[in-house]
Order: structure tokens, then sequence, then C-alpha cells
């Protein structure tokens, strides 16, 4: 991975709410609300239990995906579509072959007009281009901390648009 041109925003998230302000923060830049081209790419990483999912789950839940949303863990990708919009939500733990990601043609679902959310990215080696945003998921305390990292101009507007603490 290139690498990235700034030093991380750090976010102490002291409960599940404060995930789901941050994912109501970051969702009207994703899916267009906010006046940007809908779409993008997050990465999520962190350790089992660190709250990638949680934080998949309420980013697109604050896009407006009813119904249950399950993670991918098994299915390795779980995908969504409101109005012209493709919300695509990947799980690479158990990925172990990259012809598996070419042949399943996934490829073609990075695409720069789709919402693409994907944890344990570093599991897909180096077949996955740098995100827009890496989100980096630790324990801290009872709560989390999460380190947001901007690869590209884009993920760079998204931070810049991002208040420190997110308010609940
Ligand atoms: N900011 C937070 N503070 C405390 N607990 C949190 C926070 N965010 C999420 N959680 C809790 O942490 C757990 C996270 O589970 P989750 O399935 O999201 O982890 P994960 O990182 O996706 O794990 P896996 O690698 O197995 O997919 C949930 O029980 C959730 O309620
Ligand atoms: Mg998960």
């Amino acid at each position: 991975m290139t690498s990235p041109p700034h030093a991380p925003r750090l976010l102490h998230l002291p409960d599940e709410a404060a995930t789901e302000a941050l994912a109501r923060q970051l969702a009207p830049l994703l899916d267009g609300r906010a006046g940007m081209p809908a779409g993008g790419r997050i990465h999520l990483s962190g350790d089992l239990g660190a709250g990638k999912t949680a934080l998949a789950r309420a980013l697109l839940r604050a896009c407006g995906v009813q119904g249950r949303i399950k993670s991918p863990s098994y299915a390795l990708l779980e995908s969504y579509k409101i109005s012209s919009l493709y919300f695509y939500h990947f799980d690479f733990y158990r990925f172990s072959d990259p012809r598996e990601w070419l042949d399943a043609g996934f490829r073609d679902l990075l695409r720069d007009d789709a919402v693409v959310l994907v944890e344990w990215p570093e599991r897909a080696g180096d077949v996955l281009p740098p995100p827009d945003l890496l989100i980096a998921l630790e324990y801290a305390g009872q709560g989390r901390d999460a380190g947001l990292t901007a690869y590209t101009a884009r993920g760079q507007t998204w931070l810049n648009a991002i208040n420190t603490p997110p308010s609940t």
C-alpha cells in the first residue's frame, strides 16, 4: 500500500453510541446527501470484536439500509442497493487465495460510484487498491480507539468534514 499523506486522526469511541455517531457523520458524505459524488471505499481493520461490523452496520443503517444487516464473515460479501447507489460490505477474514477474488469477479465491484466497506482488508494481500479512508479500531478500556487515515483526496475531504469527537 502506498504511504498515506497524513498521520491518522485519532478518535476515542467510549461506547457503541459513539461508534454510531461517527457513522452518522460519515454516511451523508458517502451517499451523496452532503453534496459530494456518492460512493467511496473504507477499509476497517482491527482485532476480532474490535467493532468493524458494528461500524459498518451503523454506516449502512445511517445510509438508509433497512431490515437485517448481516455480518459478511461467512458469505464474504453482503450487498445492498438504495435507489441507484450500490453498497458492498466485504469481510476477508476467511479469504486465502487471491484467485478466489479474481474468479469471483469482486474487483468489478470496487467502483468509485459504489460504497465499499471492507473488513480484514489485510487478508486480501495486495489485490485491493488503497481505500479512500482506513479506519483502524483498537480496544481502549471499555471502548474503542479509531485511527482514521485518508489515502485519497476524497478521503481527506471526508476527514475534514468529521468533528472530533463525534457528537452523539
Ligand atoms: N465504541 C465501542 N465501544 C465499546 N463496544 C463497542 C464499540 N463499538 C462496538 N462495540 C461492541 O464491540 C463488539 C464488536 O463486534 P463486531 O462484530 O462489530 O466486531 P468485528 O471487529 O466486526 O469482529 P470480527 O473480526 O469478528 O468481524 C460488539 O459487541 C459491539 O457491541
Ligand atoms: Mg466483523
